[in-house]
């Protein structure tokens, strides 16, 4: 169904939908072209302007310094620290009473902390953290369910200046493994298990293997969620409640003080090589910009709920259920389990009874939805809504049609925003005042110049597909890669060098309005579900498996996932494929990098199409499978 869709778009650059007059009269912004026009002339001037909104211990004296690029720096000389703006700050006003997080969990319990509330929790689990040793260079790795302690820990770790590195709670063994060792952990959150589908997903197994493969860890701290048994290791293992009941765990902690450009996170992101990139994100910038972007883009009142049904594991979630909406003084929501139990109506059934006002989700869960018909949406009362978000990949006009008709009663605008963990915030999306295509992110947000280019830096004509660039520095952009600055330079900056423009890797075409239009990735990385994954990580695990030689993986499109991994092997001398395999083969994937990522089918095969240098060509084999032409197979080897 996206396919298709996507041929159509040129006839569908004409289908608009302007924005209710309610919806204009309360927006900030009022008018799209004056300001982005002066924050392009005056882009140092603008993102100050929008830094003036947060705390700062002492004030920046350089708001850029593009001295040595691609290594850009922001709010030099600034002295301040994320948690003093999206908690501390607010104890002073009236907020301190106001609901900071609302949190539901999949069989139905709920919780919710006001900022004076949270507060308190981050300040015990920061003084235990404190009292462990965990200090200043130091990275946390979480490993969590989307429980309220996830965003505790996060929250506590960047109080005393810690950095965090969040491991999806969907990722499994080697992917947890791995991105421990990278980070050189030595301590661990993790809970004995979260609820999905009415199951409970044992995150501490997981976990346990996982310390096992990366003896970095030398505590593990657990969150008692659904009393599964799990096994605790004497001396390293500690219960999160046994700890927070300890004198230390006090609830006065002074939050750190720290520079701009100190380290916030590190985010582990998929990309064209087995190695997964840690992008490092730090205080400065990154505040600045995921609440400049939540809050003119979602024009978020302060009596809006906001429902980012994202996952904290990923950076939708850090940017979004967390940070930017904290450091706005909103209420945020945070859902624990699966979108259709015990049945369909479950989003719907929320929505009306916390009486959210902004929901913001991924096109895969919109068609996920769709597909259960109108009843389930129909019989909630859903007038609370005035806003919807879409992210992760395009979303195909017949899923946008259906958020906006039945979810959003035709009153709420769509909000398609188009971003990557390595930019922070949104990059190109509409505001919502602008005139909506169903299928289009619109526009550049104020600050960022972008162009569709070939890959001489020349811009393609209007409707002509080419690569997506962003001409200019912004706060929210990653610093560089964890530990590997040179990659950094190679896989975003080297391209377009001479221009010294940001590569984003997808592809895209501008319409006559200056509409654009998000093809997908030119790279070896694939969205499935909205969830992105490297081609390369695939392959690795099927190879870890002791009957395979050699493997590819490929994207193929997927009606409600958007794409799907199918994958080839190459079995070791004297093996021969079967059922049983095939399904042995998939398991060990979802058991290495977890479920998102096992391939939807597994071909046994004789050979691999590649070039000369050795390379694999998953063009070929997805122009194969689609039945297309295989183009130029003048460097194939086979
Ligand atoms: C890739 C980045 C940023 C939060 C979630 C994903 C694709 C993202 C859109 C959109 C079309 C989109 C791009 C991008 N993508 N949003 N609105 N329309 N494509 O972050 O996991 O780093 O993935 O997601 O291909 O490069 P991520």
């Amino acid at each position: 169904m996206a396919s298709t869709d996507k041929n159509k778009s040129v006839n569908l650059e004409s289908e608009i939908f302007n924005p209710s007059k309610e919806i204009i009269e309360q927006a900030y912004i009022k008018q799209y072209e004056s300001i982005y026009k002066r924050s392009i002339e005056d882009r140092e001037g603008f993102w100050a302007e929008q830094a003036e909104n947060l705390e700062w211990y002492k004030k920046w004296t350089t708001v850029l310094d593009d001295s040595k690029p691609p290594f850009y720096k922001w709010f030099i000389g600034g002295k301040m620290n994320i948690v003093h703006n999206a908690i501390d700050r607010h104890l002073n006003t009236w907020r301190k009473n106001k609901l900071a997080f609302i949190w539901e969990g999949e069989p139905g319990d709920f919780r919710s902390f006001s900022y004076h509330a949270l507060n308190r929790e981050v300040s015990k689990f920061a003084n235990i953290m404190k009292s462990m040793g965990v200090k200043k260079g130091d990275i946390v790795t979480i490993y969590m369910p989307q429980i309220p302690e996830l965003a505790f820990a996060m929250l506590a770790c960047a109080k005393i200046g810690v950095a965090h590195s969040v491991v999806y709670g969907g990722f499994s063994v080697e992917a947890l493994a791995e991105r421990i060792m990278d980070a050189d952990s030595r301590v661990l959150i993790t809970a004995d298990g979260g609820w999905r589908r009415g199951k409970i997903i044992d995150l501490k197994s997981i976990a346990n293997e996982a310390m096992m493969r990366s003896p970095t860890i030398e505590v593990c701290v657990v969150v008692k969620r659904t009393g599964n048994e799990v096994y605790m290791e004497t001396g390293r293992d500690f219960w999160y409640h046994d700890l927070m009941s300890l004198p230390v765990a006090s609830p006065v902690c002074e939050t750190e003080v720290m520079d701009s450009e100190d380290l916030l996170f590190i985010l582990y992101t998929s990309g064209t090589t087995g190695r997964p990139k840690g992008m490092v994100h730090t205080h400065g910038g990154y505040a600045v910009y995921t609440s400049t972007t939540h809050k003119l883009v979602f024009d978020i009142k302060e009596e809006d709920r906001w429902w980012c049904a994202a996952d904290p594991g990923w950076i939708t979630g850090h940017s979004y259920i967390i940070y930017g909406p904290l450091i706005n003084g909103s209420t945020t929501f945070m859902y624990e389990g699966a979108p259709n139990h015990p049945f369909p109506n479950r989003w719907w059934q929320m929505i009306e009874k916390y009486g959210i006002t902004i929901l913001y989700t991924s096109p895969t869960a919109i068609r996920g939805l769709m597909r259960f018909g109108d009843a389930w949406p129909s019989r909630h009362n859903l007038e609370s809504l005035r806003i919807l978000g879409s992210v992760g990949e395009p979303i195909n006009p017949e899923a946008w049609r259906w958020y906006y008709k039945i979810i959003g009663r035709e009153k709420c605008p769509i909000i398609d925003t188009w971003w990557q963990t390595e930019t922070g915030g949104f990059m190109i999306t509409p505001l919502p005042i602008t005139p909506l295509k169903p299928g289009s992110a619109t526009r550049p947000f104020f600050g960022n110049e972008v162009a569709i280019v070939d890959n001489k830096g020349k811009e393609v004509a209007v409707g002509e597909e080419g690569m997506l660039v962003i001409k200019s520095p912004w706060p929210g952009l990653a610093r560089t890669i964890y530990k590997d600055s040179d990659r950094y330079r190679e896989i975003y900056w080297k391209d377009f060098k001479k221009h010294g423009w940001y590569k984003t890797g997808d592809s895209a075409r501008i319409d006559k309005d200056g509409y654009i239009w998000i093809i997908g990735r030119i790279d070896d990385v694939i969205k499935v579900s909205g969830y992105r994954l490297g081609t390369a990580e695939i392959e690795s695990a099927l190879v870890s498996h002791p009957a395979v030689s050699e493997a590819a993986a490929i994207a193929l499109p997927h009606d409600l996932k958007g794409h799907a991994i199918h994958s080839y092997v190459i079995l070791r001398a004297g093996l021969d494929g079967s059922k049983e395999l095939e399904e042995d083969l998939k398991r060990h994937v979802s058991h290495e990098l977890g479920p998102i990522a096992r391939p939807e089918t597994v071909d046994f095969v004789e050979s691999l199409p590649k070039t000369r240098s050795g390379k694999i060509m998953r063009r070929v084999l997805k122009a194969r499978a689609l039945g297309h032409d295989e183009g130029d197979l003048t460097t194939l080897e086979e």
